[in-house]
């Protein structure tokens, strides 16, 4: 070995190193050069061969060599990095833009503001109360004396003495009119809990849409037209409908609204359990203890009022047959909505 063979060998690492451009090709020049077994290794070995006089020589151009190729080695590794850092950073405006899955309306949802847009249609205003009510707005403004048997109807969820988880959206009712003055004509819709055994029929928590008009000659005639054209609009125009008198410490008289099933029209299926018909809503003149109860006159003010079940609505409607569906949340029937 001789001092032009370390030369030469300088001149090769330049130009090998000018054809790597992957990590493959760096690998496989460090393999060549840089490694315990590699090129220049083996030419340092080689000086032991060398005479006295040409080591020194020998030695500094083979640690030139041994710079060199180290030097270009690790400029090469460098580049090579950044450049991939550079290809994933770059960005492809021409790649469609990924769209944000949307959200659809829950069933109940969707349920509440069709009836919502119809009685708005018909000059009904929205309004809310809370869900934390207390006795006087859930009870006893509502005809509901203390100790009265009525109050089993409703199984509630008392939080303390007096506060509790409205039973029933018709407290909203009262909140309203001792707020206002007649004429009232407002629907409420909102949730409602009662302490009921869960099945797929029932469930502790559940929506009602309150209905309520108050002025001077409100007659049962007016309900009843009222109701009727809301469920023409809401289940077809072929619907029918039949009222039977109930009883609602809050309406005198009161009466339940039933429709034609409109799964089997009428003819009798499971769902309305082969009568034909399905209940929908209560409903019944506002009891004159109630007006009372708000302070209005009941010599001069007449009112009716009516509350229908949502959720069982949506469920029919939409062919769901157990109501704890509703309120699990799992998207798989929630995309059935888009
Ligand atoms: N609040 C009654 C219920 O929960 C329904 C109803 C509302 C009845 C208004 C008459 C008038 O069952």
């Amino acid at each position: 070995m001789d001092i032009n063979s370390v030369y030469e060998t300088i001149e090769n690492v330049k130009s090998d190193i000018q054809s790597v451009s992957t990590k493959d090709d760096l690998e496989e020049f460090r393999l060549k050069y840089l490694v315990r077994r590699g090129i220049i290794q083996q030419m340092f070995e080689g000086i032991k061969s060398a005479s006295p006089e040409e080591r020194p020589q020998l030695g500094k151009a083979l640690n030139e060599l041994r710079q060199t190729a180290q030097t270009l080695f690790d400029e090469k590794k460098r580049e090579l990095e950044q450049s991939r850092t550079l290809t994933a950073d770059k960005l492809d405006l021409t790649i469609p833009g990924r769209r944000r899955p949307i959200g659809t309306k829950h069933p109940v949802t969707q349920a509440l503001d069709d009836m919502t847009t119809i009685f708005k249609s018909m000059g009904f205003a929205v309004a809310l109360g809370p869900e934390i009510e207390d006795d006087f707005h859930n009870f006893e403004a509502l005809n509901f004396p203390a100790d009265h048997p009525a109050r089993d109807m409703q199984d509630t969820f008392f939080l303390d003495e007096t506060a509790l988880l409205r039973t029933h959206t018709s407290p909203v009712q009262v909140r309203i009119m001792m707020n206002q003055k007649p004429p009232i004509r407002h629907i409420m819709p909102g949730r409602v809990y009662r302490n009921e055994a869960i099945s797929a029929r029932s469930y502790c928590m559940f929506h009602q849409l309150e209905g309520l008009a108050v002025d001077e000659n409100i007659t049962f005639a007016e309900l009843k037209g009222t109701l009727a054209t809301f469920a023409k609009k809401f289940f077809g125009s072929g619907v029918k409908y039949v009222f039977r008198p109930s009883f609602f410490p809050f309406t005198e008289p009161s009466a339940e609204m039933d429709i034609s099933c409109f799964l089997c029209n009428g003819k009798g299926c499971r769902v309305c359990k082969q009568t034909g018909w399905l209940e929908i809503l209560g409903c019944g003149m506002v009891d004159p203890n109630v007006l009372k109860a708000v302070g209005y006159d009941p010599e001069k003010v007449t009112g009716y009022a009516f509350g229908m079940g949502v959720d069982r609505t949506a469920l029919l409607l939409y062919g769901i047959d157990d109501i704890r569906m509703l309120y699990e949340n799992d998207v798989r029937l929630l995309n059935q909505f888009s």
